[in-house]
């Protein structure tokens, strides 16, 4: 097992009903005026933004608010945000949503502390050395940005996404109500599913095998969200199976299933170029290209990748060819996320790329030809191009 270092600063308030304690919550923080931030409209419609209002006004918070996150949050929202924050004298952000509003609220908070401009923080120009202080009311159960260290944004000029990791964007708190996360259609469920079991399996996937404990931790979160994700296709209200996928959200991603390892996150990077530049949604978007990758690195390391098959996907471990447990095992993945009506190719996404398509991902992915992705294999700019290329 390797060195690491764990740290999850964000206090969970979970269950029904909890989204009524927001007004206390912030209180607690000692802030003077508070930016609420949400994404394109869900959070009015089903009323849950007029109580999240109700709570500050019971507290006597001051706030402001600021809508218009989309999937794949823009530069231009974030800047806008910025400005408005330091106009009204802003000293705490609450975001109620999705990823999208709590990236975009991230960003929002690195831009008021940071002189320059922000984008350079997301082109690594510069480290952030200060953030303001976010509290969060999640709508979905996907990123698990409520308790992570990420953002990502995606800039209009070049329509290049790319993240920032940071412990300062790790949020205060994190209001989780598998009740706000009733009125989600099918398919931002199932993405939002796809999401968290790839936050485990991009940390899964990794050549330190001394890690059992975490490994057994893994593997139940993956067989858990499968099972609930099943659950919800038929009955979408089903409160335990919202639970479980909330909860193991947040847990996929607040590093839990990493100690101790490096994990792979080539997927993630394949990810976001193409959420960059076609708008796809994340979730769906790593489903399209993971069976390629899988299949494309796998002989890197065949033990973890049967391991995967056998504890995971339920294959029988062939001894004489452990090779065809790891081709079960991918098919197995590939099956399941047919079964929730997932894309497990760049086509079934809604994209049809061609070549010169192919080679721009690609050279855009490698950081311009700077840069390897991967853990389980170093991937240079022609190995992504081939994965594309396996997965278009
Ligand atoms: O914008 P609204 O109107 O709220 O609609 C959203 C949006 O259309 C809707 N929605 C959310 N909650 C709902 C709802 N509709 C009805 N009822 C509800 N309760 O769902 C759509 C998707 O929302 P979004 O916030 O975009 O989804 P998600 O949470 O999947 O966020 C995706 C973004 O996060 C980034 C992704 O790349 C993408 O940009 N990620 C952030 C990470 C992080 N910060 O740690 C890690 C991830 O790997 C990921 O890259
Ligand atoms: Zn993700």
């Amino acid at each position: 097992m390797n060195n690491f270092q764990f740290y999850t600063p964000t206090k969970v308030v979970f269950g029904k009903d909890t989204e009524g304690q927001v007004g206390e919550l912030v209180k607690e923080q000692n802030c003077s005026k508070v930016l609420v931030h949400f994404g394109s409209g869900s959070v009015k419609r089903s009323g849950l933004l007029d109580r999240v209002y109700a709570s500050l006004d019971a507290a006597g918070v001051s706030y402001v608010s600021l809508g218009g996150a989309v999937p794949n949050p823009r530069l231009s929202l974030v800047y806008e945000g910025i400005e408005l924050c330091k106009k009204e004298g802003v000293d705490f952000i609450l975001a109620v949503g999705g990823g999208s509003a709590i990236d975009s609220a991230k960003a929002i908070g690195y831009g008021v502390k940071y002189d320059g401009d922000v984008w350079d923080l997301y082109l690594k120009k510069e480290a952030p050395k200060a953030m303001l202080p976010l509290g969060v009311i999640l709508t979905i159960a996907a990123t698990g940005s409520e308790m992570s260290n990420s953002s990502v944004i995606t800039n209009e000029e070049g329509w290049l996404k790319r993240g920032l990791n940071s412990d300062l964007s790790r949020p205060q708190f994190a209001i989780l109500n598998p009740e706000l996360t009733y009125t989600l259609p099918e398919y931002q469920t199932m993405s939002g599913c796809t999401d968290i079991l790839m936050h485990t399996m991009e940390r899964y996937f990794s050549h330190e095998m001394d890690t059992d404990l975490v490994d057994g931790m893994a593997e139940s979160l993956l067989r858990s969200v499968m099972r609930a994700a099943k659950v919800l296709l038929k009955d979408p209200k089903n409160y335990n199976a919202r639970a479980e996928i909330l909860w193991a959200g947040s847990l996929s991603h607040n590093g839990l299933t990493g100690c101790g390892r490096v994990g792979d996150w080539a997927c993630h990077q394949l990810e976001h170029e193409l959420g960059g530049m076609f708008d796809v949604a994340h979730g769906a978007g790593l489903a399209a290209v993971w069976g390629s990758w899988a299949r494309y690195v796998y002989k890197e390391n065949v033990a973890r990748f049967a391991k995967f098959a056998v504890n995971v996907m339920g294959v029988a471990y062939d001894y004489a060819d452990p090779e065809k447990t790891v081709l079960e095992g991918i098919e197995a993945m590939e099956n399941f996320f047919r079964s929730i009506h997932m894309p497990v190719n760049i086509r079934e996404l809604g994209v049809e790329l061609n070549d010169k398509q192919i080679e721009e991902l690609a050279y855009k992915c490698s950081f311009m030809d700077q840069r390897t992705i991967g853990g389980m294999k170093k991937l240079a700019r022609e190995d992504i191009a081939r994965i594309y290329e396996m997965a278009r």
